[in-house]
């Protein structure tokens, strides 16, 4: 009895905590997609300080191997995002996912064997979730510029992303930490599911 009167303010604080914190989640968002006077979007300059979920090595859709050394590709999503998705299992509206794509080299320094990353990034795109906007998720290639125009949606990024990714379009089958988060909250899309039935067999 003592012992349940000693901790008794403590679940009474836990008790008050959990919807304080849910609804400052939703209320004190503070990064929202930024957008020039003609519906650009920015590049969002900081995006390197964000959350990193994966690197690609030499990853392609094609069955023929690329020539020459593989590419990589580095993944980043802003923190309110990555945040809600661990509590949620997906992705916030203003959700922003950048793709970063870089040379490797293999021999440099003293490395003698595997690949590293090399120079600048080649390219970078990002998938933007913005209901009011776009009513759903939009894709944007920057190429070497800092802000950039929507990309038709009869590109066929938009269909390859819906009919494989494994969360809200989105390729969380390729990010490790988030995967078991998808399958924890039930929210992998069938799609997604009818793939990995496929694969097994
Ligand atoms: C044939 C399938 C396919 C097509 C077409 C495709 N992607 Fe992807 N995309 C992927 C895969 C697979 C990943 C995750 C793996 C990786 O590269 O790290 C990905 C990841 C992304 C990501 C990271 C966020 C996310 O949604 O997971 C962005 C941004 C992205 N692609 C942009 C594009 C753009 C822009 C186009 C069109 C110009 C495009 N993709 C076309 C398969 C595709």
């Amino acid at each position: 009895m003592l012992a349940i009167t000693r901790y008794l303010p403590l679940a009474v604080a836990l008790a008050l905590a959990v919807p304080v914190s849910a609804s400052e989640t939703a209320a004190s968002r503070t990064r929202v997609p930024v957008y020039t006077a003609d519906g650009e979007l920015v590049l969002p300059s900081d995006y390197r300080e964000w959350v990193f979920l994966s690197a690609g090595l030499g990853m392609s859709y094609s069955e023929k191997a690329p020539a020459g050394e593989p590419t990589f590709d580095n993944t980043f999503v802003d923190p309110e995002s990555y945040r809600e998705f661990v509590r949620t299992g997906t992705w916030p509206d203003k959700t922003q996912i950048v793709l970063e794509m870089r040379d490797s080299t293999s021999r440099g320094s003293i490395n003698r064997h595997g690949y590293y990353q090399r120079g600048g990034a080649q390219d970078v795109e990002v998938h933007v979730k913005d209901t009011a906007r776009f009513s759903g998720w939009a894709f944007f290639g920057f190429d070497g510029k800092t802000s950039a125009k929507r990309i038709p949606q009869s590109a066929p990024c938009y269909a390859c992303h819906a009919a494989h990714g494994a969360v809200d379009t989105t390729f969380v089958q390729f990010y490790p930490t988030l995967l078991p988060l998808a399958r924890q909250h039930a929210t992998l899309s069938a799609a997604f599911l009818e793939d990995e039935g496929r694969t097994i067999k």
